[in-house]
């Protein structure tokens, strides 16, 4: 019997379906991914199933018992890791870890016995009785998976295990999460918006958009759909890229060409930190809460009077701004790309366009998300509320009092 069973699961916010009937399936001892951008409705789904949200339609059973009719044995059953970080700062990483076996009701010697093993399994237990204030963001991060694991839960939802955390302790995350899933038999259902996440941790993939499940299979059989080489070409100047691309559409061995921002998680997050320095300085007046930009169509609703540095600042990738908006670049699906280099060179060169940059690889889940999706993975189109929340995450996991 599968662990998860969901069945047109459905959730409207007045006028918005963020979920919209979503139906899968998740068998024992999976990693289970949900991808897809900001704002997709992961965090919604996770919610229904683990029944801290009511769904406007659908229902679905959680460890046979039904998120609806049987909400306390599903909540019993289930560990959750949440978005946003849920510590107590101010107590030590074995208080937090206390009062959560209190909540579930764990007697007393079983709880203590239950967060020696727990530490142990997170490789904490030598900073136990320190504040988890002076954790690290990798530390903190895995001190809530461990608080997810408390009460012995089979099923582990972790939403955005690794939100904000740099490269080399976001793999450390990864691994964790790993020996969870092999060695203690825990099926995980992640969220992540970070391909190689996605593709490093995953058995299957469901990518989520707009609230829609559009895809769903293994990393490699995603891919594999993606039949040839990924040749990216980046122009001195976006300008040249409507008269370039229906040439190189024209040509028998292109199979596709799509337009992107040239973007990446770093760009994306300088975005950020550039439009936060704009609102610490006072910029944003009173017009934030109600702000929201690279909309559902991708189109911008930057409002007119909002002051340039920060409308560059935010919304640049999208390259919705003019010139000074962010690059964007053609995406070209070839066969056996390395050999049409020369030619593609030599046509762009024929209309007069620079280009800046030439890149060959095999397709990534970035560009099975764009095939499926018809945009780029990091176009942001989340609230301008969530992306501060989400910078706050950040922030956060990065961490001011970092130690060990
Ligand atoms: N409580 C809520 N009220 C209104 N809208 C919401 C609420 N929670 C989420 N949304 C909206 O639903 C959509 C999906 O959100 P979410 O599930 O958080 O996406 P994700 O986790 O994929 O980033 C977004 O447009 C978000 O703004
Ligand atoms: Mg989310």
């Amino acid at each position: 019997m599968p662990v998860i069973e969901a069945n047109n699961l459905t959730k409207r916010f007045g006028p918005l379906t963020a979920v919209d009937h979503v139906s899968f399936s998740v068998e024992e001892g999976e990693i289970l991914g949900f991808l897809g951008p900001n704002g997709a409705g992961k965090t919604t789904t996770l919610n229904m199933l683990a029944t801290l949200l009511r769904p406007t339609s659908g229902t679905a059973t959680v460890n046979g018992h039904d998120i609806l009719e049987e909400s306390d044995a599903v909540r019993r059953s289930i560990g959750f890791v949440f978005q946003d970080p849920t510590l107590d700062i101010e107590l030590t990483g074995h208080e937090n870890l206390d009062f959560h076996g209190r909540l579930y009701g764990l007697k007393r010697d079983v709880r203590q016995q239950r967060i020696k093993e727990i530490l142990k399994v997170v490789q904490l237990t030598d900073r136990a009785d320190d504040l988890v204030k002076t954790y690290s963001g990798g530390m903190k991060r895995r001190l809530e998976i461990a608080r997810g694991l408390l009460h012995y839960p089979k099923v582990l939802f972790l939403d955005e295990p690794t939100l904000g955390l740099d490269p080399q302790t976001r793999r450390a995350i990864w691994e964790h999460i790993q020996r969870l899933n092999q060695d203690e038999n825990i099926t995980i259902i992640l969220t992540t918006h970070y391909t190689e996440e996605a593709d490093y941790l995953c058995d299957r993939i469901q990518i989520i958009d707009f609230g829609k499940i559009v895809a769903l299979d293994t990393p490699d059989k995603l891919k594999a759909r993606l039949e040839g080489d990924i040749v990216s070409l980046v122009f001195k100047d976006s300008a040249a890229i409507p008269k370039i691309k229906p040439l190189l559409e024209k040509k028998g061995w292109v199979r596709r060409v799509d337009e992107v921002a040239s973007d990446n998680n770093h760009a994306a997050m300088s975005r950020m930190m550039q439009a936060m320095r704009g609102m610490a300085s006072g910029n944003m007046g009173g017009m934030m809460p109600s702000m929201s930009f690279g909309g559902a169509a991708g189109r911008s609703k930057i409002p007119k009077h909002m002051p340039q540095k920060i409308v560059q600042g935010i919304g640049g990738g999208n390259g919705e701004n003019g010139r000074d908006g962010g690059q964007r670049r053609l995406n070209l699906l070839v066969d056996d790309g390395g050999h049409r280099i020369p030619e593609i060179v030599k046509l762009v060169d024929r209309t007069g366009a620079v280009l800046e940059s030439v890149e060959l690889h095999k397709p990534t889940l970035d560009d099975v998300f764009l095939s499926v999706t018809g945009r780029n993975i990091r176009d942001e189109r989340g609230s301008f509320m969530e992306t501060v929340r989400r910078y706050r995450i950040v922030r956060e996991a990065r961490g001011q009092h970092v130690r060990g």
